[in-house]
């Protein structure tokens, strides 16, 4: 399993251990987590997966592609150099321990 915390703007952290091949919005709308709303299932049509990865996990984490970027402008919140779509993020064994930061808001 892998461990993903996922940070709200009030400070709050939610810890989630997730399946190897799982994406980032899987992992928390399986887990009903607030904050992450995932309306398309991952199919980048939607915008409402957007968080913002830690600074520590940036590499890790890869950069988002011209689809994703063209998604993001879409985004309810502000978009950072950090922003990317959560359903975008697989997670493998070297994100154990993830850490990505929740917007105001996605809708
Ligand atoms: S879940 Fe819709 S773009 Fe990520």
């Amino acid at each position: 399993m892998i461990k993903v915390t996922y940070v709200a703007q009030d400070g709050s952290a939610t810890t989630i251990e997730a399946e190897e091949g799982t994406s980032v919005m899987q992992a928390a709308v399986s887990n009903d987590l607030d904050g992450i709303v995932g309306e398309c299932g991952g199919s980048m049509m939607c915008a409402t997966c957007h968080c913002y990865v830690d600074e520590a996990w940036e590499e890790r984490t890869g950069a988002r592609s011209a689809d994703e970027e063209e998604m993001l402008e879409g985004a309810a919140a502000e978009v950072t150099g950090r922003s990317r779509l959560s359903c975008q993020i697989r997670l493998d064994p070297s994100l154990d321990g993830l850490v990505v930061h929740l917007p105001e808001e996605q809708l």
